[in-house]
């Protein structure tokens, strides 16, 4: 039995395209793979008892790529979207996406509000899959939502400020995990990662397994985190 688990892991899911490409395959094909591998990661998340998954699927940079690529990552979210649908209803899980979702897909747009509304009950682990997602895009966005709605500075604190993210009521990012040996963040969950504990492999995401994760999942379990305090005198 595991304690001190992390309530939220977000992980940035990389390395689909030099997977394929180290076996002589089509980048695309290295997505699709990638996808397949989410599955066996929620199930672990599910059984280790964290409260919520972020999922880093496909970043505001990433609209940059050629179009051949973006049009086969939209169309390989539409299907497993519409496949997993029934079984994230059926297991419990909360869904939620992050991100400039307007920029998507009608299409997709119309799955994603679909399948909110239909989990917005669930009582399991929350799956948020991060799409079209910047992190300063997600503060300018909360920025502009604040000045519209008309709030004075002095009302503005970080607990009103949360609210206004497109992850409000979702607790702060405690261990964010990178596949495929990248150590940045590129763009990802910048405000709510201000203190989360950071794990790099060199993995790259189609290999990533539940026993990784188990291992990151040891491996927060040692951390010591300050939040610039120190240790109290009872832990040391
Ligand atoms: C991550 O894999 C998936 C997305 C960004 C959509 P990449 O496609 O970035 O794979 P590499 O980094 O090129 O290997
Ligand atoms: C980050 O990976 C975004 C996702 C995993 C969805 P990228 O491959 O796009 O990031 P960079 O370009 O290496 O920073
Ligand atoms: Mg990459």
């Amino acid at each position: 039995m595991l304690t001190n688990i992390p309530r939220h892991v977000g992980v940035i899911m990389d390395g689909n395209g030099r997977w394929a490409q180290l076996r002589g395959l089509p980048r695309v094909e290295g997505h699709r793979k990638g996808a397949e591998r989410t599955k066996e990661l929620i199930k672990a998340a599910q059984e280790v008892g964290i409260d919520v998954l972020t999922l880093y699927a496909f970043s505001l940079e990433n609209w940059q790529r050629p179009d051949d690529e973006v049009t086969t990552l939209m169309e390989l979210l539409q299907l497993y979207l519409t496949r997993e649908l029934k079984d994230l209803i059926m297991e419990g899980i909360k869904f939620r996406v992050i991100g400039d979702r307007e920029k998507l897909p009608a299409v997709i747009q119309a799955i994603i509000t679909e399948i909110e509304e239909r989990t917005s009950a669930n009582k399991g682990l929350t799956l948020v899959i991060a799409l079209s997602y910047g992190g300063r895009d997600e503060i300018l966005r909360a920025v502009k939502k604040a000045i519209s709605g008309g709030i004075r500075p002095e009302e503005i604190t970080e607990e009103k400020f949360e609210t206004l993210l497109d992850t409000s009521g979702l607790p702060a990012v405690d261990l964010i995990i990178r596949t495929s040996g990248e150590k940045r963040l590129s763009n990802f969950l910048l405000w709510q990662g201000a203190y989360a504990e950071l794990y790099f492999t060199e993995t790259l995401w189609p290999d990533f397994t539940r026993e990784e994760f188990l291992c990151a999942m040891q491996d927060y379990q040692r951390r010591e985190r300050r939040f610039g305090g120190i240790m109290s005198p009872s832990e040391s």
